[in-house]
């Protein structure tokens, strides 16, 4: 079966997890085809979301297995311009509030081709740690040093015994990757020195259920987490949430700082204030999630169903994961989308699992102009409404498909 269904909460161990939302069975939204798989069956896994009313977690109810979800995992942070920019600037903002220096050492969990740590690399000692060998080659050719293995209690004991203990460790994106969050937590602790922070940013399931897209429920994506879930986490291992800021990545993501002491920064406070406002501490805001996800499937169909029946030409526009869950949930087809661009050279000539559209490269916008592109990249919007101004200006529609459709 390749997969397992978690019978208890994540964090907390709580039996009583709620439904919330079912996607359906859907095939993995990263498994691009190539020609010869599209002939076969894809491998589908049931994408349905719990939650967990003693800790507050948004999690995924079944688990596929590592192996399968990660074998030939491609994704390269450096494929993405924005994100380049945005972890560059964190890794020198928190290298500098906590005063890092030459002798200190920095370590990031899911460090992939080491983007961040590049940046303060001349400043400090840094260490990544990835579990993929491919991305740690281009690693390792930034000058970041950087050891293969998935991160937990057992490495951390390795490095803190070889190195000594570091003052900050990052984990960006990869938090809500990961099942057994205690032996991280506890190796976080091994590792981080008294006066030191561990940064992590993950999406804020906030923004999930409110202006960001449903879409980004996908089987990688383990836990949605709010900060009263994160929080919870944190005490379970002794750490304060020191500070909090929300960063705008994937729609909103929280960039969350814990220390082994000191007081949490009115932000924290600010932001469960928030939270518990929207009801994000209880079933109460995910109660009108599901409804309103399905009356953006419907919305959606609505309108392309009716360009079709005009004979109107449409396309799709970045064959991201997120777009997978999409039109797999939406059964948007070959019949709707001619095509899909993308910039990414691994990811043309592949077709998208599940819907099987043909994805090439974005010369195609120009030789078979279509009238309509739906945005399936929409995390760049703005960047991309401004890149393809030449297309806007002859006629070309963006259809922006999440949290509700708008056409532009
Ligand atoms: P990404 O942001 O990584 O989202 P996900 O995590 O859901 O896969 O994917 C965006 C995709 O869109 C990626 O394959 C690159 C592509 N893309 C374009 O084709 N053109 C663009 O201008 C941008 C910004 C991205």
């Amino acid at each position: 079966m390749h997969y397992h269904r978690r019978k208890v909460c994540r964090i907390c161990g709580s039996k009583n997890l709620k439904p919330i939302l079912d996607l359906g069975k859907t095939p993995l939204a990263n498994a691009f085809l190539t020609k010869k798989q599209v002939a076969k069956r894809d491998a589908t896994y049931p994408l349905q979301l719990v939650f967990c009313p003693d800790c507050s977690l948004v999690q995924l109810a079944h688990i596929v297995d590592p192996e399968v979800l990660f074998k030939g995992y491609r994704y390269m942070t450096s494929g993405s311009p924005v994100l380049i920019e945005h972890f560059r600037r964190e890794a020198a903002e928190v290298a500098e509030r906590y005063r890092v220096g030459k002798d200190d050492l920095v370590v990031e969990i899911g460090s992939n081709d080491g983007v961040l740590l590049e940046r303060i690399k001349d400043r400090t000692h840094v260490l990544g740690i990835d579990p993929a060998e491919t991305a740690a080659v281009l690693a390792k050719k930034r000058g970041v040093d950087t050891l293969v293995d998935f991160f937990g209690n057992r490495i951390a004991k390795k490095v803190a015994a070889k190195y000594g203990q570091a003052k900050l460790i990052f984990a960006n994106n990869v938090i809500a990757h990961i099942d057994d969050l205690d032996d991280v937590f506890e190796g976080v602790k091994t590792l981080l020195r008294d006066d030191g922070a561990f940064v992590a940013e993950v999406h804020w399931v906030y923004n999930l259920i409110g202006d960001g897209g449903f879409d980004q429920i996908y089987h990688e994506h383990l836990s949605y987490f709010s900060l009263h879930a994160y929080s919870r986490l944190a005490k379970k291992f002794g750490f304060v949430v020191a500070d909090v800021e929300i960063v705008p990545i994937h729609g909103e993501s929280l960039r969350v700082y814990l220390q082994k002491s000191g007081k949490p920064s009115p932000r924290v406070k600010q932001i469960l204030a928030k939270e518990k406002k929207a009801g994000i501490d209880s079933i109460h805001a995910f109660r009108r999630f599901a409804p309103k996800v399905e009356k953006n499937r419907r919305d959606l169909l609505k309108l392309l169903n009716t360009l079709k029946k005009k004979n109107a030409t449409i396309a799709g526009y970045g064959a991201s994961a997120k777009g997978n869950t999409l039109l797999n949930y939406m059964g948007i087809t070959k019949k709707h989308l001619d095509f899909i661009t993308d910039t990414l050279p691994s990811k043309q000539g592949t077709f998208t699992p599940g819907a099987h559209i043909p994805v090439v490269a974005p010369e195609m916008l120009f030789s078979k102009r279509p009238e309509y592109l739906l945005l399936l990249a929409w995390n760049y919007a703005p960047a991309i409404l401004h890149k393809e101004k030449a297309l806007r200006a002859q006629g070309t529609k963006f259809i922006i498909p999440v949290p509700t459709v708008r056409v532009v």
